[in-house]
C-alpha cells in the first residue's frame, strides 16, 4: 500500500448505525463485548456449551503451556458431523430445508436435514468400507455440488481429516496436496458445469494419483454422465451409497481430533497444510455465524458464494451455518452464466435474507452495470458481506445501495485460512459500520496493530496486524511441518500471532486492513504466492529466471504480472517476429498447467534482466512500480541503475 492511498482511505468519515429494526431483531448485542472483556476464556467456554452438542464436557478451556500450539476445550468430546446434522434431524428440524442446490443448468434439488442425515451415514459407511479409517486423510476435490458438503461431514463423521482442494487447481498441484497429507482416498467427480459447459475433472485426479501415491480409492460422483476414463481403484459414488447400510453411529472424538487440512499459499513455492481440529473450530465458526452473519435459523434463507475449495466454503458453508441449523443457497456456477443477473435471480427465487461475497465480485457486478440487478425483486436481503481483500468504500457503498436497497447492514470480514472463522468484523446491529473498513475484534478476540518494534501503534497510524491472544479456531500448525509454523507466524513477535497483513487504525480506532506484506498475493480473494508462480515458470525448459508481483488491478484486486529472462537457446527463437507473444502464451498456459487456471498470469514481460541489489536481490518493489505504470522510485541500491530503463522500454513496447 502506497502511503498516498493510505491517506485516501482515512478520508473515509461516512458511519452508517444499524436502524433500530434490525438492532432489535438482532442476535448480537452490546453486553458480549462487555462479557468477553470480563472473562475472555468464561466467555468461550459458554459459548462451546451453548452452541454445541458435546458427548463429554471438556474440564479445561484452553491449555497454552505448549505455545504456540493451543489445546482448546480440554478432555471435550464431540462429533463434528452431529453437530451439524444429526441433532437439528432429533430437535425435530428433519423436514427444513439444509440445502437449495442450483445447478449452473438449472437444475434445483432441495435436501432437507433428515435428507442429508441419510447421505452422510451412507456416505461414511461408504468410506469405512473403502478401509478409510479415524485419522486417515481424505482428499476432495469436486464442484460446487450437494455432495461436496456431503463428503466433508461424512470424513467428519469418522475422524478422517479432509483435505479439500479447489476444483480449479491442476493435477500437478491437487498430486503435490494428495502427497503432502498422504491421502488414501479421493472423493472427486466426473465433471460439473462451468460457464455453460461441463468440465472434466476426473482426468486430473486419474493424472495426480498416477503411478507412485498413497490413494488405494477414487470415489466418484455422476454429475454430468460425460465420459469417464475407469480403473481398478475407482468407485461410483451412488454405487458405494446405495450398497451401504443407512445406519451410522457416529462416535464422539477428542476435542483437538484432526477436522481438516486446507493448503494455502505462502512465501514460498511449497503450499501450507493448514491444519485446524474440531472443538475450538466448530465454537467459533458457529460463534460468529450467530453473532455476525446473525443467522435464524427458523427464518433466514442464508447465501455464501463461495466454493468449498476456499475457507470460506468450509467455515461459512459447511460448518457454521449447519451447526446452527441454517437453510441455505448453494450454486455451481459462475455469476454471469447463462447471464450477469443469476445471482439476482437466484436471490429472489429462493427468497435470499443474507448474502456474503467477496469484492472483487461485487466489482465486476459494478461493471456489468445497475440495471441487472434492478431488474430482479432483492427486498429479502436484509444483511450483507464481504470477505477475502479490502473493500474499496466505492464498491462497498454501491454493495450496500444497490444490493441492499439502502436497508442492508454490511459486514465487512476480516479473517484468513489459518484462523478459521471471522476475527474483525462490525457486529449487524450493534456497530455502526464504516465503508471499506473491517472495523473491530469480535468478541472474545484480541488483535492489534503494531510497528516494527512491536509496539502497539495509536489511532491514525499504521503497521502490521497481529492476533494477541490464542483464539478457538486458529490454525494448530502446518500439517507436518511445526518448524514453519512458529517461524512464519509466531517467531516475529513473541507470543503475538503475525497475520502477514499491514493495517491501520483510523482516528475513531477503526481497523482497516490494507493487505499483504509478504510475497503473497491477493488476486480475486484468492491467496497466490508469487514464489509459486516464480518456481512455476522456471520449471519452463525456455525459462532460467522469473520474478513476479502483484500489481494493482482495479477488478481483480491484484493481478500477477510476471518478468522472465529467457534461456539463451531461446532469446533467438523469441526474437523471430510473432515467435515473443507465442512464447509469452505458452509460457501462461505453462503456469495454468502447473498451479491452475487462477494463477495464470496477467501479464507476462521477457527481459534481459532483472533488477537486483549488490546482494542479488530482486527488487519487487521496482517491478511492481513498472507493471503498475508509475515512476520508478528509489534505483540508488541497484547494482545496475540501467536495467529499469530497459525493462521500461520493452514495457512499452509490449
Ligand atoms: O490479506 C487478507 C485478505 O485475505 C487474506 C487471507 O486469505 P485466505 O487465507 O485465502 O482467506 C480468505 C478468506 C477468509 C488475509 O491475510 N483478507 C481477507 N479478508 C479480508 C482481507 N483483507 C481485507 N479485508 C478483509 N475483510
Amino acid at each position: 500500500m502506497t502511503e498516498e492511498t493510505l491517506s485516501n482511505l482515512l478520508h473515509e468519515e461516512r458511519t452508517f448505525p444499524p436502524s433500530e429494526e434490525f438492532a432489535a431483531q438482532a442476535n448480537g448485542t452490546r453486553a458480549l463485548y462487555d462479557r468477553a472483556q470480563q472473562d475472555r476464556l468464561g466467555f468461550w467456554a459458554e459459548q462451546a456449551r451453548e452452541l454445541l452438542h458435546w458427548d463429554t464436557d471438556f474440564t479445561q478451556t484452553l491449555d497454552w503451556s505448549g505455545a504456540p500450539f493451543a489445546k482448546w476445550f480440554v478432555g471435550g468430546e464431540l462429533n463434528a458431523c452431529v453437530n451439524a446434522v444429526d441433532r437439528h434431524v432429533e430437535a425435530g428440524h428433519g423436514d427444513r430445508v439444509a440445502l437449495h442446490f442450483v445447478g449452473e443448468p438449472g437444475d434445483t434439488r432441495d435436501i432437507t436435514y433428515a435428507e442429508l442425515h441419510d447421505e452422510v451415514q451412507r456416505a461414511a459407511n461408504a468410506l469405512l468400507a473403502l478401509g478409510v479409517q479415524a485419522g486417515d486423510r481424505v482428499a476432495v476435490y469436486l464442484p460446487m455440488i450437494p455432495e461436496a458438503a456431503v463428503a466433508m461431514l461424512a470424513c467428519a463423521r469418522i475422524g478422517a481429516p479432509h483435505s479439500v482442494v479447489f476444483g480449479g487447481f491442476s493435477s500437478d498441484a491437487l498430486r503435490a496436496r494428495i502427497a503432502d497429507a498422504e491421502a488414501k482416498v479421493v472423493i472427486t467427480a466426473d465433471g460439473g458445469y462451468r460457464r455453460g459447459r461441463p468440465s472434466a475433472l476426473k482426468p486430473a485426479v486419474d493424472a495426480a494419483v498416477d503411478g507412485d501415491s498413497t490413494v488405494e480409492h477414487v470415489l466418484v460422483v455422476r454429475r454430468t454422465g460425460q465420459d469417464t476414463h475407469w480403473t481398478e481403484r475407482d468407485v461410483w459414488w451412488h454405487v458405494a451409497l446405495a450398497e451401504a447400510p443407512a445406519q451410522h453411529e457416529a462416535q464422539a472424538f477428542d476435542a483437538e481430533h484432526p477436522l481438516f487440512i486446507l493448503y494455502t499459499s505462502g512465501t514460498t513455492g511449497k503450499p501450507k497444510g493448514i491444519f485446524h481440529t474440531t472443538g475450538g473450530y466448530l465454537t467459533q465458526a458457529a460463534f460468529t455465524s450467530r453473532y455476525v452473519h446473525d443467522i435464524h435459523p427458523e427464518t433466514d434463507v442464508y447465501w455464501c458464494t463461495a466454493d468449498v475449495g476456499w475457507v470460506t466454503g468450509h467455515t461459512y458453508i459447511v460448518y457454521g451455518p449447519m451447526a446452527l441449523g441454517a437453510t441455505q443457497v448453494m450454486y455451481e456456477g459462475t455469476p454471469d452464466t447463462p447471464h450477469q443477473g443469476r445471482w439476482w435471480e437466484i436471490v429472489q427465487q429462493h427468497g435470499v435474507t443474507i448474502f456474503y461475497t467477496a469484492p472483487t465480485a461485487i466489482r465486476a457486478c459494478m461493471k456489468w452495470g445497475k440495471e441487472i440487478p434492478a431488474r430482479f425483486d432483492l427486498s429479502s436481503l436484509r444483511l450483507l458481506g464481504s470477505v477475502g481483500e479490502p473493500i474499496n468504500p466505492e464498491a462497498w457503498v454501491w454493495y450496500s445501495e444497490v444490493i441492499g436497497g439502502g436497508r442492508c447492514p454490511i459486514v465487512d470480514t476480516w479473517w484468513q485460512t489459518e484462523t478459521g472463522a471471522i476475527m474483525v468484523s462490525p457486529l449487524p446491529g450493534v456497530t455502526a459500520t464504516r465503508p471499506g473498513s473491517a472495523q473491530l475484534a469480535v468478541p472474545g478476540i484480541s488483535v492489534d496493530v503494531i510497528d516494527e518494534a512491536g509496539e502497539s501503534v495509536p489511532d491514525g497510524s499504521g503497521g502490521y496486524l497481529v492476533v494477541t491472544e490464542p483464539w478457538p479456531a486458529m490454525l494448530r500448525g502446518i500439517w507436518g511441518d511445526p518448524e514453519r509454523y512458529w517461524e512464519t507466524y509466531w517467531s516475529r513477535y513473541e507470543g503475538r500471532y503475525f497475520a502477514g497483513d499491514g493495517a491501520k487504525k483510523d482516528t475513531d480506532g477503526n481497523i482497516w486492513v490494507l493487505g499483504r506484506v509478504d510475497d503473497v498475493m491477493n488476486v480475486s480473494g484468492h491467496r497466490l504466492s508469487t514464489t509459486e508462480i516464480e518456481s512455476a515458470l522456471v520449471s519452463h525448459p525456455k525459462v532460467a529466471e522469473a520474478a513476479v508481483v502483484g500489481a494493482t488491478d482495479a477488478m481483480t484486486g491484484q493481478a500477477v504480472c510476471a518478468f522472465v529472462i529467457l534461456r539463451s537457446e531461446a532469446v533467438e527463437e523469441a526474437d523471430e517476429p510473432g515467435e515473443g507473444r507465442e512464447l509469452v502464451q505458452e509460457l501462461r498456459t505453462h503456469v495454468s498447467t502447473q498451479i491452475g487456471p487462477i494463477a495464470k498470469p496477467r501479464q507476462i514481460l521477457i527481459v534481459a534482466e532483472l533488477p537486483k541489489t549488490r546482494s542479488g536481490k530482486i527488487m519487487r518493489r521496482l517491478l511492481r512500480d513498472v507493471a503498475e505504470q508509475r515512476d520508478v522510485g528509489d534505483v540508488t541500491t541497484l547494482a545496475d541503475s540501467s536495467v529499469m530503463d530497459t525493462i521500461k522500454a520493452g514495457m512499452a513496447q509490449s
